[in-house]
């Protein structure tokens, strides 16, 4: 009989947010190399499911869990279901988020607290949650299932936001601004438990996030001059790259930012000479 192992054969995965967009192409991809995926969602229960569905078929396994990953008392549960259901974790893919626009002078403060909420807090809740049990399933491993490479990995949904100020988005640009930070200081702090930490930072990718200016002709012909590379990003494009970042092919990249926006961050209007 052949077998055939896959990459992350044993591993049991989170992805937050995977009923749609960039979450859902992580979940999927993930399952596909082997993972099992715990697909989260907030609301989206239907779509949830049908990000498990698309896993099963490609071979692979997962379950949808509903939690809102701006509160405490959620994350516990997502975690703990996911120990009771697989026993372990290996991944976690921190990709919730959300735009709440509002030019700054009209902002409210529930506009901008909500994102704050969700695109920081909910990152540091679950991270928080990951990390404590990484920690205590290394302490577990007996020595000679130890080898160099990390007992856990940690990829956050970032933006080309946190580097790109953002009018009329100010609430969105400070999380992900503030995700930067957080990211590189528990980066420096979990390091020596080997666990491993980084972002990925997307550009303009077409999901649900940003249907208002992809489905409108002039908008998209207006966003097309923001990306160098000439093509909106697809769901595929950057849960590749989280992949492979959650895999041993790059354990001696650790804090670090992977930018995936087709050379939104090269400052495109200076293209023909300023
Ligand atoms: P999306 O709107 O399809 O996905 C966001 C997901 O997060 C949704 O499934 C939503 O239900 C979930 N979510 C929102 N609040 C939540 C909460 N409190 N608890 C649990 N889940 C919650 O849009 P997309 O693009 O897939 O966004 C995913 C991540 O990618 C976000 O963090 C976003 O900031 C980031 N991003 C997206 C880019 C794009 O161009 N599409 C570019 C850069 C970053
Ligand atoms: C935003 C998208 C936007 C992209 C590029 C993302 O963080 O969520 O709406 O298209 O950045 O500006």
């Amino acid at each position: 009989m052949s077998v055939t192992s896959k990459k992350f054969d044993n591993q049991v995965a989170i992805v937050t947010g995977a009923s749609s967009g960039l979450g859902k192409a992580c979940a999927i991809h993930l399952g596909s190399l082997g993972a099992k995926v715990v697909v989260n969602y907030r609301s989206g229960k239907e779509e949830a499911e049908e990000t498990v569905k698309e896993i099963k078929q490609r071979g692979g396994d997962g379950l949808a869990v509903q939690a809102d990953v701006s509160k405490e008392q959620d994350i516990l549960n997502l975690f703990k279901k996911t120990l009771d259901t697989f026993g372990r974790l290996d991944i976690l893919v921190s990709n919730a988020g959300m735009q709440v626009d509002a030019p700054f002078l009209d902002m409210t403060l529930e506009q901008w607290q909500r994102v704050i909420d969700v695109n920081l807090t909910g990152q540091f809740l679950c991270c928080r949650e990951a990390s404590k049990i990484f920690i205590r399933q290394g302490r577990e491993m007996a020595a000679e299932e130890k080898s160099q490479n990390a007992i856990g990995k940690i990829v956050m949904m970032s933006s080309v936001h946190d580097i790109i100020p953002w009018a009329g988005h100010v609430n969105y640009a400070a999380s992900k601004g503030g995700l930067l930070m957080f990211m590189k200081s528990i980066a420096q702090e979990l390091a020596p438990y080997k666990i491993r930490i980084n972002a990925v930072s997307p550009g303009a990718i077409k999901t649900p996030i940003n249907k208002e200016v992809w489905s409108d002709e002039e908008k998209y012909k207006e966003l097309l001059e923001l990306i160098p590379y000439q093509r909106i990003g697809t769901p595929e494009d950057v849960a590749k790259a989280v992949a492979w970042l959650a895999s041993d092919e790059s354990d001696y990249i650790h804090g670090d930012t992977l930018y995936i926006d087709g050379g939104m961050t090269l400052y495109p209007a200076f293209s023909d000479n300023g």
